[in-house]
């Protein structure tokens, strides 16, 4: 039977009413800025749509962007400037950086409670340790989406694959907190098909187009794809859709699944890093 698709559209579209609802009462809205060096082409459209819908929910929303040949210096100044900034309850630094910049040290510079990416080690920590207050927004909007299919985690076999800092870490961890029995693969995995094969939870987050094939899926696995791959103009996952949603209980679709969560959950975080800062500064 073909796999049910999972609508992360529609799922990031609740998230979204209820962040809106929210804030309708609230004299001050919440305040985020987001940061981008240089000009790759996706960080521009990825920028774009995140100032768009936290302009379109109401939200105070900043783009700074700095130049291709930006030194670290001046992205630091911009760091400390949005930490000290009252307006600004939250922002991110766009991933990838140019190479001349260091970008452990950026994100080590964003202070931990306006760091709605979830990248600092501070933040990173607490994850480790169970305690979730700012946590990555990828692997947050997959959570949602597994929660999404009604399946009990606990107790199931889970393959991440991919180990990023961004999402396959954070996304083993709180499968782990779920306890679920996880596997984390990557480039130097023996027999990846092996060992996806197994998972009851299949995430595929490492940028390679059609990775996962039908055969490396079990029957009736949840398949959530994080991938975008631009092949020929055209946005792929690394799940090979087609053939994979014959086989899987429950999949993501690419475009319409991962993406939009992401978008909705980082205003979410936003959200939750108007509380923190507040509680610090009254
Ligand atoms: N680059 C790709 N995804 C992300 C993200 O979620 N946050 C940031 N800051 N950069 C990214």
């Amino acid at each position: 039977m073909a796999a049910k698709i999972i609508d992360g559209k529609e799922i990031a579209k609740s998230i979204l009413e209820d962040i809106k609802e929210k804030i309708s009462s609230m004299n001050e809205k919440p305040g985020l800025a987001i940061v981008i060096v240089g000009n790759n082409p996706a960080s521009e459209i990825y920028v774009n749509m995140k100032v768009k819908k936290a302009n379109a929910i109401g939200f105070h929303c900043e783009k700074h962007a700095l130049s291709e040949d930006a030194t670290q210096e001046e992205v630091m100044k911009l760091v400390d400037k949005l930490n000290q900034d009252r307006k600004i309850h939250g922002f991110i630094v766009q991933l990838p950086l140019p190479e001349q910049i260091n970008e452990k040290l950026i994100i080590d510079g964003i202070l931990p409670h306006k760091d709605v990416d979830g990248f600092s080690p501070v933040n990173l920590g607490n994850l480790v340790n169970g305690n979730n207050v700012l946590v990555s927004a990828t692997p947050q909007g997959c959570m949602e989406l597994i929660k999404s299919t009604g399946i009990e985690i606990a107790g199931k076999y889970a393959v991440v694959v991919g180990r990023s800092n961004i999402v396959g870490k954070p996304m083993a961890l709180l499968l782990l907190q779920k306890n679920a029995t996880v596997t984390v693969c990557h480039s130097r995995t023996k027999d990846l098909a092996a060992e996806t094969r197994k998972a009851d939870i299949l995430v595929a987050a490492v940028g390679k187009a059609g990775l996962i094939k039908k055969d490396m899926v079990k029957e009736n696995a949840v398949v959530i794809d994080v991938g975008t791959n631009k092949v020929n103009g055209k946005l792929l996952g690394d799940v090979d859709f087609e053939a994979v949603k014959e086989k899987a209980g429950f999949i993501t679709p690419v475009p319409g699944g991962v993406g939009p969560m992401t978008i909705a959950i980082l205003l979410q975080n936003t959200l939750k890093a108007m509380e923190l800062t507040e509680k610090i500064w009254n």
